[in-house]
């Protein structure tokens, strides 16, 4: 299959290979890519078509969005292979994410039948006061493809439910579902050009984006990816007084107390350091275990991690292939960071799944896929590498802690903020953990990963800016709040002079 931006866009600059990354040879897609004047053309044409969206009355364009939403529920299975196919993220996962989608719309569905402002009195009379939402025009939204359809549709639905147009740069080595998800919003009703999807390669987007700012044809950018590049992106948006909405990387720590139910701490850990082969946002970085029960918990998590099912990611596994080659390059370095003060478990080797170091039970093809052993680091200490930095991929740090307070001065310490966990049955620490934690997201005996799709989502530090997805709080992201007042007393009564004072009796006294 050849995909090229759409509206179509065939000036190639160059072609891309979206492979399957469980089987190197499948090609998914011939990416057709353009270069940052495609960026910029596609920046121009969303903006001529904003204000005739934004005319749309907001419970139509709420009807749109439910609309996509049935048909992305309609096409659940077919996606979901797609995903599978396209990232190698497990099918039961896949499913999920293509669930994601379908919750957002619906939250929108409704959202476009609210949008509520607000009356608010005036402190004088005949004068009324008012709020409306009004949205910020054209929005660039630029996404990873660890989650290469649910996660742009944080973006893209609240976006366009709001009144804006939207032009969408996808990862490339998740081109064909970013195409088929783009798919299915025109099909769903969404006039020519209100949404442009662009595949182009991150400098040529980087460099579009800044000549679409420069002329000023993007009023907004979303971003997910890595915190190097929402730096990058910060700035440029900064440079031009815009508040990007970015959604970085993240070093999510788990507490484990001494009075946790130890096997949940051990499924939560599974879960959320090996799904999607450790490539969430919210994957697990490093468990931080009360010296108590560090060593119990080491030895079930370990045997999990051991039993845990890896392989072909259409059957029934814990993790797969990883991303895309350039992640099991990057991945390969972030194993050069394991020391000799390390203990390593989990697996019956480290680094790629090959005949010379099978995994057991493995279901995949080694010589074709971008396997690896799932890989828990114990012994860590706070100045490790391992400790401080993001390892996108199958790797879970452990270390002991003695007090509360270290354990959240440690979790805190990496200076991400996006998700947290905390195991114990001590109401005490929950709370505890929850004032002092400096992630956007807390989990009380729950994974790390596997946030719902109406709550805010967002982290602090090196996770972001601060600025929040999902539920109604995007809202803020994608719309500017508008005051009015209107006086009809027929003069002009002016504010804080005119207005009338009841006096208070300041000595009065009982
Ligand atoms: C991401 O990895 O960018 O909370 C998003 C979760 C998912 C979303 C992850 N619902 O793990």
């Amino acid at each position: 299959m050849r995909i090229t931006s759409r509206p179509a866009d065939e000036r190639a600059t160059a072609v891309y290979s979206s492979v399957n990354p469980a089987r190197t040879g499948d090609v998914v897609a011939e990416v057709i890519l353009g270069d940052a004047d495609t960026f910029v053309t596609a920046c121009a044409a969303a903006r001529e078509r904003q204000s005739t969206w934004a005319g749309i009355p907001a419970p139509v364009r709420g009807r749109v969005m439910g609309a996509a939403g049935r048909l992305v529920e309609a096409n659940a299975e077919t996606l979901a292979r797609l995903v599978t196919r396209e990232i190698g993220k497990p099918y039961a996962e896949a499913l999920g994410e293509v669930r994601e989608i379908v919750d957002t719309c619906e939250f929108f569905l409704g959202e476009g039948r609210r949008l509520y402002g607000e009356t608010v009195p005036s402190e004088m009379p005949d004068k009324q006061l008012f709020t409306f939402r009004n949205p910020v025009g054209t929005v660039a939204v630029i996404t990873a493809g660890n989650f290469p359809v649910a996660v742009p549709s944080w973006y893209l639905v609240p976006a366009l439910l709001t009144g804006n147009t939207v032009v969408w740069k996808p990862a490339e080595y998740a081109a064909a579902s970013a195409h088929a998800l783009y798919r299915l919003f025109v099909a769903a009703g969404l006039p020519d050009g209100v949404l442009q999807l662009v595949f182009a390669t991150g400098d040529d987007t980087y460099a579009g984006l800044s000549q679409a700012l420069d002329a000023g044809l993007v009023d907004k950018v979303g971003f997910t990816g890595s915190t190097e590049v929402g730096r990058r992106i910060g700035e440029l948006c900064g440079r031009h007084l815009q508040s990007p909405c970015l959604e970085l990387g993240g070093k999510n720590p788990m507490v484990v107390t001494p009075s946790a139910d130890l096997d949940l701490a051990v499924e939560g850990a599974l879960f959320a350091g090996f799904g999607t082969a450790g490539q969430r946002c919210t994957s697990l970085g490093t468990v931080i275990v009360h010296r108590d029960v560090h060593d119990e918990f080491l030895r079930r998590f370990t045997a999990a991690v051991e039993a845990a099912p890896v392989g072909d990611p259409a059957g029934d596994v814990v993790l797969g292939p990883l991303l895309d080659a350039r992640f099991a390059a990057r991945f390969e370095e972030y194993l050069t960071w394991i020391a000799p003060h390390h203990t390593v478990s989990g697996s019956s080797a480290v680094g790629r799944i090959t005949a010379d170091a099978p995994r057991n039970g493995f279901t995949g093809v080694s010589t074709e896929g971008l396997y690896y052993h799932p890989t828990i680091v114990a012994g860590v200490t706070e100045t490790d590498p391992i400790f401080l930095h993001e390892t996108f991929g199958p790797l879970v740090g452990v270390l002991p802690y003695d007090t509360l307070d270290d354990a959240i001065r440690l979790a805190n310490l990496p200076g991400y903020g996006l998700s947290s966990a905390i195991y114990t049955t001590d109401p005490a620490d929950v709370f505890t953990f929850r004032r002092r934690i400096s992630a956007g997201m807390v989990s009380v005996n729950n994974s790390t990963s596997g946030a719902e799709a109406h709550l805010p989502f967002g982290g602090n530090g090196k996770s972001g800016n601060g600025s929040r997805q999902s539920g109604r709080w995007v809202l803020d992201q994608f719309t500017r709040w508008q005051s009015v007042n209107w006086d009809h007393s027929g003069r002009l009564q002016k504010a804080q002079m005119d207005v009338a004072d009841l006096t208070a009796d300041g000595g009065f006294r009982l």
